[in-house]
């Protein structure tokens, strides 16, 4: 047997908990079978860390994380942190566990699955098959720039953001993102508002020079209200999409919405740390509490997690069928459209889930 993989797991806020739980059960039940020995540790973050330990990034969940060779994260953010000091939202946990980690490049792949294509918005035609990839740089841009400040009283007050990319922060994100092409479908696009902005010029010169390193990747520029609209217009054009932190935070909740819900897609964030894996959602406070949420966003980041940080593809695969499976068998939260007399709970639908992969492990 191998050594013991450490997983810190930062329930956080909200549905956060119940999530973690559930990607939690999943983790364990693929390595029971795999003979993978995981060990899991818990600390506090977001909200739930200013609550507990007087901060939403605890020097104990930062020390927790660097130890780690994996993070799961549920989510942050509480009704509650409305108006506190900027430094003590939950929000700027995370930021800072981001920062801290070295994660640049966030991995938010849309896959519909084939039993859900009746449940996006769009005509199935439209989103059967879809299967793209956002890249999105994490550690720059406006959620990170200096100086920032919001000031003054009254008629006098006034706020300030910096949007600001070197060359190298570029570099970086466009290179993980063109290997990733290679390894896909071989096509890219990148996104940016050159028109208007120096960072995004920038943005497109750097990926240019990347793009001659990788001669067999098809690959394109588009601006990001364009791109807003291609998204839903016609999903199935985008392999690799390349964007900036905030382009690619907005663009990700667009691909849930196209997926039919934000409980569904899940994200890997990797650089030069510990990996964080984390569903898209956020802490959803109209459902927290009431075992609603959907999991199948933690689930997948999970697989995520056993793929790519613990190098167990095998375990990744086997949780993603068994997600397919739950699903074509008719399963659904509330969310994806199951009503009141069939809709499932988060537990009950993680129930389905563990039992389809011990199945799968038995019969394999
Ligand atoms: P949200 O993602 O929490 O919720 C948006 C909508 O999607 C809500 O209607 C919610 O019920 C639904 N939803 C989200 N996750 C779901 C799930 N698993 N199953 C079913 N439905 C789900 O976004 P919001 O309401 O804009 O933000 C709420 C809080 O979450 C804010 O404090 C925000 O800062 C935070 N947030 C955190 C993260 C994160 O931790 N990575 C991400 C986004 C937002
Ligand atoms: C996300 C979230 C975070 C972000 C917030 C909670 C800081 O919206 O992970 O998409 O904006 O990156
Ligand atoms: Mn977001």
């Amino acid at each position: 047997m191998s050594r013991t993989h450490r997983i810190a797991l930062l329930p956080g806020d909200g549905v956060g908990p119940e999530v973690t739980l559930a990607a939690r059960r999943v983790m364990e039940t693929a390595a029971a079978n795999l003979d993978v020995e995981l060990s899991f540790d818990e600390y506090a973050i977001g909200w739930a860390g200013v609550l507990e330990m007087g901060h939403p990034l605890p020097e104990a969940t930062l020390q927790g994380a660097h130890a780690a060779d994996a993070v799961f994260l549920g989510a942050v953010g509480d009704p509650a942190a409305e108006g506190v000091d900027p430094e003590r939202r939950p929000e700027a946990g995370l930021l800072a566990l981001r920062a801290a980690l070295g994660l640049y490049t966030n991995l938010r792949p849309l896959k519909v699955i084939s039993a859900l294509a009746d449940t996006s918005p769009l005509r199935r035609e439209r989103v059967e098959g879809v299967d793209l990839m956002i890249v999105r740089e994490l550690a720059g841009g406006l959620y990170y720039g200096q100086p920032r400040e919001l000031t003054g009283t009254g008629e006098a007050r006034a706020a300030l953001n910096t949007l600001r990319y070197d060359a190298s922060e570029v570099t970086r994100v466009a290179e993980v993102a063109f290997q990733l092409a290679v390894a896909r479908r071989g096509q890219l696009v990148s996104i940016d508002k050159a028109n208007v902005l120096e960072t995004s010029r920038l943005w497109r010169q750097v990926v240019d020079e990347v793009a001659l390193g990788h001669p067999g990747v098809e690959y394109g520029h588009m601006l990001v209200d364009r791109a807003a609209m291609e998204l839903v217009l016609r999903p199935g054009q985008f392999d690799v999409i390349l964007t900036e932190n905030l382009f690619g935070d907005i663009l990700s909740d667009e691909a849930a919405g196209v997926a039919g819900s934000l409980g569904l897609l899940p994200s890997a964030s990797l650089g030069t740390g510990t990996p964080l894996f984390e569903p898209v959602h956020g802490s959803a406070p109209d459902l927290a509490g009431q075992g609603l949420a959907n999991p199948t966003a933690a689930i997948l980041s999970a697989a995520m997690l056993m793929e790519h940080a613990l190098n167990l593809p095998a375990a990744a695969r086997a949780i993603e069928e068994a997600v397919d499976a739950i699903f074509a068998a008719g399963t659904r939260t509330g969310d994806l459209g199951g009503d009141a007399g069939t809709a499932v709970g988060t537990e009950a639908f993680t129930d389905a889930v563990v039992a389809r992969l011990v199945g799968s492990f038995s019969s394999a």
